[in-house]
């Protein structure tokens, strides 16, 4: 019997014309009927503040309630996400920062796929390195085969934003499929 899966999806750019958003859309689009992809927004996620982060979850701000808990009901998790100085995007590390507090942490032991888009060469692959070490304190479990850096990517997409680089396309696909694989989907 396929196993149904569910993902979540997080775009680290909340620009309406973001790549890393058509990328999560073309992730969506090739997925099999028995995945769903959930895209979360941490658009309204405040600053993480240790004040506000207290144990209890209804204490933590509703943004971040909401936030964690679709994280929890996901299977894994998708990522999808701009370099910014080298580096994780500020919004999307405080994210994650607020969704990793606490032994219910919906986090810990979960798998995760990230990819990124980037007009520039290098694909982001200087944000993907610098997440390894948070992926790795956090035990989550990063899908690292058929990796996908996205260069040039206006390029890539068209007007409409959809994925029209069949390169691209074909990388994607065999990542989601591996990824899909881990999950235990047949
Ligand atoms: C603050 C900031 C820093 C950036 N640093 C990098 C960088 O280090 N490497 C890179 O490839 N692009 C960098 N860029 C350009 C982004 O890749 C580009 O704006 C991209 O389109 C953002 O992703 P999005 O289309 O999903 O919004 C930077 C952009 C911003 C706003």
């Amino acid at each position: 019997m396929t196993k149904i899966i569910h993902l979540a999806g997080i775009s680290g750019s909340l620009r309406k014309a973001s790549f890393n958003t058509m990328l999560l859309k073309a992730v969506a689009e090739l997925l099999p009927e028995s995945v769903s992809l959930e895209i979360l927004s941490i658009a309204d996620i405040p600053v993480y503040n240790g004040d506000q982060d207290i144990p209890d979850r209804a204490s933590r701000p509703e943004a971040v309630n909401k936030f964690r808990k679709a994280l929890e009901m996901a299977d894994g998790i998708v990522i999808a996400s701009p370099e910014y100085n080298y580096s994780i995007p500020g919004g999307l590390k405080n994210a994650i920062d607020w969704a990793s507090r606490g032994t219910d942490s919906p986090l810990i032991g979960k798998h995760v796929s990230l990819m990124g888009a980037t007009p520039g060469q290098w694909g982001t692959v200087r944000m993907q390195l610098a997440f390894l070490p948070v992926f790795n304190t956090l035990k989550m479990l990063h899908i690292n085969k058929f990796e996908v850096f996205v260069s040039q990517a206006p390029k890539k997409f068209d007007a409409e934003g959809k994925l029209i680089d069949t390169d691209t396309s074909e990388v994607l696909k065999k990542h989601l499929d591996f990824f899909l694989a881990t999950l235990g989907h047949q």
